[in-house]
């Protein structure tokens, strides 16, 4: 048996309810602010982060239907996952805990239970500064397209897809 990788974390994962609005909001606006930056301006990073509030999470869970994972660390959310029909939504991790595979266990829990649900594919919006990741996990490009962030400022993101594999 090899040895563990020494940069993996202990957090745990549970479903997000709207009491974690809040913590959610922080790791969204920080990890846009701090993460973002390998891909973008800052003047890019600050409208994407702009106009941000925890009650857009508690009326997308209770109005929409979107389901959050959350994975918490000392009583602290430090990442979650959202996603709607087939559909992941939003996924970030705060930046003091990134590359630690805390991305990969909350996009895990997603796509178990979307493809759970019976959909063949799984699609997402990615921003550019996480095409690497989503790539390591067998997303594939779908088209390159300009979506105008919540501050106005038009930015460059990737359609993407990754289908269910067969067994
Ligand atoms: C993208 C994001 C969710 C990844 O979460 P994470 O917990 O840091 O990712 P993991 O540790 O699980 O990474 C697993 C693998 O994905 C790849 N990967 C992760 N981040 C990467 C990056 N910035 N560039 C290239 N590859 C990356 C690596 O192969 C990594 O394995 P390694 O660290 O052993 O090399 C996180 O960086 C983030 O929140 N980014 C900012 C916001 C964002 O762009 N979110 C997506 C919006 S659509």
């Amino acid at each position: 048996m090899g040895e563990p990788k020494t940069n993996r974390v202990e957090c745990h994962l549970r479903q997000g309810v709207a009491d974690d609005a809040f913590g959610i909001l922080e790791v969204h606006r920080g990890s846009i602010l701090r993460l973002g930056s390998l891909a973008y301006s800052e003047a890019e990073c600050l409208s994407w982060a702009f106009g941000l509030h925890a009650k857009q999470y508690v009326q997308a869970m209770k109005a929409l239907g979107e389901t959050y994972w959350v994975a918490e660390m000392n009583g602290f959310i430090c990442g979650f996952c959202s996603y709607l029909g087939n559909e992941v939504k939003g996924l970030y991790v705060h930046a003091d805990v990134a590359r630690m595979g805390i991305g990969t266990r909350l996009l895990e829990k997603a796509e178990t239970e979307i493809f759970a649900l019976g959909h063949d594919k799984i699609d997402l919006t990615a921003a550019l500064s996480a095409k690497g990741f989503y790539r390591k996990h067998g997303y594939s490009s779908v088209q390159e397209k300009s979506w105008e962030s919540r501050g106005g400022l038009e930015m460059t993101v990737l359609q993407m897809r990754k289908p269910r594999t067969i067994g």
